[in-house]
């Protein structure tokens, strides 16, 4: 069976469930493995496709998920990404050019998938007061551009959970015969 690393940063988790979710749905077919870097850092070569993907904070990826993709820059193997970005549901042009293609090409790497996913503003997890903060702002950031209310006691899940599943069914057509 074909081994897949799902490798992620994540600052409020949303990309480790997400993550989890299209584990998932490869794990019909696949071996997979999801690792979050901040805790381990897989070599890719040990697997044969890999899927990289970090939550957009402040515009930025998180430091371990840009640092990982500095190791695919010499794998011969199939790799795709994602990220989980707010912007995805109000500028998702901008998302893929800015997060993705941008980040892809000047580490040159040529991903065989990449796609943006919704956020999630979970305030029913028990996080240090800062980062609830931080999301609140973000939330009415959130609320400003789309229109759409921010409860700050509820998990404000709008990722797309259709899209994760077409990425999984995708990227795993690709890989199939590879
Ligand atoms: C403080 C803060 C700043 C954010 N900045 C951005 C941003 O610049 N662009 C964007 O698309 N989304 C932004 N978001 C939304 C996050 O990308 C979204 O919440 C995502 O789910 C975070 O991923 P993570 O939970 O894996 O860290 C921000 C969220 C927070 C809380």
């Amino acid at each position: 069976m074909k081994r897949i690393l799902i490798a992620y940063g994540t600052r409020f988790n949303t990309t480790a469930e997400t993550a989890n979710l299209m584990a998932d749905h490869l794990r019909k077919n696949f071996d997979v493995e999801v690792v979050n870097l901040k805790q381990k850092k897989p070599d890719p070569n040990d697997y044969d496709a890999v899927i990289v993907a970090s939550g957009v904070i402040k515009d930025r990826w998180t430091r371990e998920a840009l640092y990982y993709l500095d190791k695919l820059e010499k794998y011969k193997k199939p790799y795709a990404m994602f990220v989980s970005s707010s912007y995805t549901l109000s500028k998702p042009v901008h998302v893929k050019q800015e997060y993705l293609e941008k980040i892809a090409e000047k580490h040159g790497l040529k991903p065989i998938l990449m796609e943006a996913f919704g956020p999630m503003l979970d305030f029913t997890k028990r996080m240090f007061f800062t980062k609830k903060l931080q999301m609140k702002l973000a939330g009415k950031a959130f609320e400003r551009k789309t229109g759409v209310k921010i409860r700050n006691d509820g998990t404000n899940d709008f990722r797309n959970y259709a899209n994760i599943h077409d990425f999984a069914k995708e990227f795993e057509k690709k890989i199939m015969f590879t």
